[in-house]
């Protein structure tokens, strides 16, 4: 059966690679630009909280107090949610002991990373206590803390059964009425086991016959009230979900490189109310259950997160996945997201089962009769021999509208968070937080006709792996812990948009534009929310009858050259979706490699003008089927001087000898590769450290010698780097799939190489 996805992923890998097959097309639709970029030095509104720790990695935000708690490496913060960065936060340190450090040493661990106390969970337990655990050098811990003096208590409690001793492995982890839920490798020997403690009922995994969990790395858990407004009684679930090594099995025929390593990613439930069984099952769950989950290419996918959007109803709970995808043969990375439906977990969770089968040590489906209750409901002890040997589905989840919503290649998510917002019109959108392991944050809205991603910003002038994301409706408010801080970002910053037009063209969920006052406005702030203008779905409507008159138009720029130069008429755009259009007098389109012309992402680029280049040029973004006027330039071109001619004259030359003169040629040959070559080094040197990622090149504008008159040395470096395609430089090779960018590697007009005399 994945034998059939086998082509999608090739298409993959070929798309933007020279032309390949028609395969390609579907994966490049699924790949959406970054309208907007914002660089570091361009935020604003953001607010910043560090301290001696590093490895902010723990976040627990408490809207009803305003505070947001931050577990670090040796500490514990409490910031005020309104501003982290408001400098009056509290701190306990927590640090492991010089002694336990030297043992953690000893047993063979980096005391440079890992033999620290790394905060790992941190929960509310109950009215007055907070719950943290830490890694603690390799000897976990556990703490109940009292929240109001925010003070570390006389007595810890063992933690090696609650939190990982690896500061590094998957976790997750839930207080739920007092217990907790905790699923990570444990121990030294890092044995994967979903847990319940600090219960009456303590609970794990069963490992024989069957190991119900195999390498498993844990990334996210979730408790479903499944209970309210049930009929069937049901019980609340806890869900987790995790990638782990494939059992031999599951169908994979046609394709099957490395039967015994690949991974798969999962989702597994227990139920909150579960006791464990008596004789069977003694101490285990006995409603554990787990199934595939698939996003794009079953066999190259790591879960990297997972957020769950909570509806007013169970039942429409649905859950967002960030999947890395890497072959096996390194040559490509790229990100997916996919969008889960409660209701088909819960479908796939009613059966059919699998079932191992020792005679071919293979995982196949079990076709026999299902003990009654199900298990996953309710458990008299009749069924437990069926659950002991019976934890895999045999259907795996598939994604809402059976595929990814977004694909992005280069692109390595490690986190993401949603939140559902609900437009002044009525729908509502899904908003998700998706962060990079190069400290970029992309805002992107879930759309029907796929994802739009409304601006990618760069919130770390180091590049670091994000490693925890949290959103505060009350502060309106975006927090983002990372190796070296805490970031505080306003969820919208709709003043950036300056018209009707770039505020539709946005697509926010929070931006609608106010006729009442001309100016784009979070939909959250103002009274009369049925007033603004908003069009998420198209991007282009609404505007039509606005009183808006627009930006200024901008003003005329005038530009002289002489005959026979280049001019580059720049013109910035400031969406990356937008497409430049130039005209020529009002009406002449003007394509780019037409008579002299070069269109590129910064300008318009004129080559070698002549007299029926002059004329008044307009440069226009389109967008979306709209029009917006940037830059007007008249452009005069004057007739050239007579040579002035400081060279050496041509009669010198006439007079040399003919094999001097073929000695020449040889030389100026020679000199020309090797300015082609030096050329073609920078470009990619250019192309290597400049990190596609999506991020806008500009043109590097270098002015030539004042003699030449205005003449511009232009140099665009593509989007499309030499051998990236082959290479995949982890993640540092150019956007492939942004379309095609002006290249230009303007041969000089007056090189700079050596001449000779
Ligand atoms: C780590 O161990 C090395 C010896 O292997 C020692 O020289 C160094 O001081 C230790 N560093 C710390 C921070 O303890
Ligand atoms: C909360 O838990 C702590 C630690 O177990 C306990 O000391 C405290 O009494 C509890 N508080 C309440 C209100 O139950
Ligand atoms: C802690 O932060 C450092 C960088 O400051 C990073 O290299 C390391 O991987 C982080 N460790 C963990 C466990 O996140
Ligand atoms: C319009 O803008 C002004 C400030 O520029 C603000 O005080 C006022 O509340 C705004 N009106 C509406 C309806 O948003
Ligand atoms: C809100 O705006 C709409 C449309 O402009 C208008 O019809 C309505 O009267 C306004 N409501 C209030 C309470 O101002
Ligand atoms: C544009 O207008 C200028 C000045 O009016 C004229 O010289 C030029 O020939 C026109 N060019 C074209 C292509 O129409």
């Amino acid at each position: 059966m994945w034998g059939s996805l086998w082509p999608l992923l090739l298409g993959f890998l070929m798309a933007g690679a020279a032309p390949g097959p028609s395969l390609r097309r579907p994966s490049r639709e699924l790949d959406a630009t970054p309208r907007m970029t914002i660089p570091f030095e361009e935020l604003s509104g953001v607010r910043h909280f560090q301290a001696q720790a590093q490895n902010y990695s723990t976040l627990l935000l408490e809207e009803a107090s305003a505070r947001l708690l931050v577990g670090a490496r040796g500490a514990l913060f409490s910031l005020s949610a309104r501003d982290i960065g408001d400098g009056a936060h509290k701190e306990i340190q927590w640090e492991a002991s010089l002694e336990t450090r030297r043992k953690c040493h000893q047993k063979g661990k980096n005391n440079q990373t890992e033999c620290f106390n790394h905060v790992r969970f941190l929960q509310r337990l109950n009215a007055t206590h907070l719950y943290a655990c830490g890694t603690h050098a390799f000897q976990p811990l556990c703490a109940a803390i009292d929240a109001e003096s925010f003070t570390m208590p006389s007595s810890f409690e063992e933690g090696k059964e609650r939190c990982p001793y690896d500061p590094t492995r998957g976790f997750t982890g839930l207080v739920i009425d007092g217990g907790l839920y905790t699923a990570t490798r444990y121990e030294f020997r890092s044995i994967p086991d979903i847990r319940r403690s600090r219960h009456p009922h303590s609970l794990r995994t069963e490992e024989a016959p069957v190991h119900w969990l195999n390498d498993a790395e844990f990334v996210f858990s979730v408790l479903v009230r499944e209970s309210e407004a049930s009929a069937v009684g049901d019980d609340d679930k806890v869900y987790f979900f995790f990638t782990e090594r494939a059992a031999a099995e599951e169908g994979s025929s046609s394709f099957n490189p490395s039967r015994s390593s690949h991974r798969v990613a999962r989702v597994a439930r227990v139920c909150k109310g579960d006791l464990g069984g008596k004789k069977i099952l003694q101490k285990k769950w006995t409603s554990f259950l787990k199934a595939r989950l698939l996003c794009h290419i079953p066999q190259y996918e790591t879960l990297r997160g997972v957020c769950s959007l909570d509806a007013d109803l169970s039942a429409r709970t649905h859950f967002y996945a960030a999947f890395t995808l890497t072959t096996q043969w390194k040559t490509l990375e790229a990100s997916a997201i996919c969008r889960y439906d409660l209701a088909e977990v819960q479908a796939v969770f009613s059966g059919p089962y699998m079932e191992y089968q020792d005679g071919t040590r293979r995982w196949g489906r079990y076709e026999g009769g299902v003990p009654e209750p199900r298990p996953g409901s309710d458990l008299p002890s009749l069924v437990l021999d069926f659950v002991k040997l019976h934890p895999l589905m045999a259907r795996p989840v598939v994604p809402s509208r059976g595929r990814p919503l977004l694909l992005k290649r280069h692109v390595h998510y490690t986190h993401l968070a949603g939140i559902p917002v609900s437009t002044p019109a009525g729908p509502t959108y899904d908003l998700l937080f998706l962060a990079t392991a190069d400290g970029w944050i992309h805002k992107a809205v879930v759309l029907a006709s796929g994802m739009h991603i409304i601006e990618e910003t760069q919130v770390f002038r180091q590049p670091q792996s994000v490693e925890n994301l949290v959103i505060s409706l009350r502060q309106h408010s975006l927090y983002v812990g990372a190796p070296s801080g805490v970031i505080q970002l306003p969820l919208s910053t709709c003043w950036r948009y300056r018209s009707c037009y770039d505020c539709i063209l946005a697509r926010d969920p929070y931006c609608g534009w106010d006729p009442s006052n001309l100016s784009c406005v979070a939909a959250t702030t103002i009274a009369n929310r049925t007033s603004l203008i908003q069009d998420i779905e198209r991007g282009n409507r609404g505007c039509e009858g606005s009183r808006d008159p627009g930006p200024p138009p901008p003003p005329l720029k005038t530009r002289s050259v002489l005959r026979g130069d280049d001019v580059l008429l720049p013109c910035d755009q400031p969406s990356n979706l937008a497409r430049a259009l130039w005209l020529l007098n009002g009406s002449k389109s003007l394509s780019d490699g037409q008579d002299g012309y070069r269109v590129g992402v910064d300008g318009l680029l004129v080559t070698d003008t002549q007299p029926e280049h002059s004329g008044s040029y307009s440069c226009f973004a389109e967008e979306n089927g709209l029009r917006t006027l940037l830059a007007s330039y008249s452009l005069t071109v004057r007739p050239a001087t007579p040579a002035p001619a400081p060279q050496a004259p041509a009669t010198n030359e006439a007079r040399l000898a003919p094999d001097v003169r073929l000695l020449y040629v040889l030389a100026i040959a020679a000199l020309g590769g090797l300015c082609l070559l030096l050329a073609f080094s920078l470009l990619y040197v250019a192309c290597l450290r400049g990190g596609g990622r999506g991020r806008r090149r500009k043109y590097s504008l270098g002015r030539a010698s004042r003699a030449g008159g205005s003449a511009v040395q232009l140099q665009t470096v593509s989007g499309q780097c030499p051998g990236e395609e082959d290479e995949g430089e982890d993640g540092e090779g150019a956007e492939g799939l942004e379309g095609s960018r002006l290249q230009i590697i303007k041969k000089n007009h007056r090189p700079r190489c050596p001449r000779l005399s």
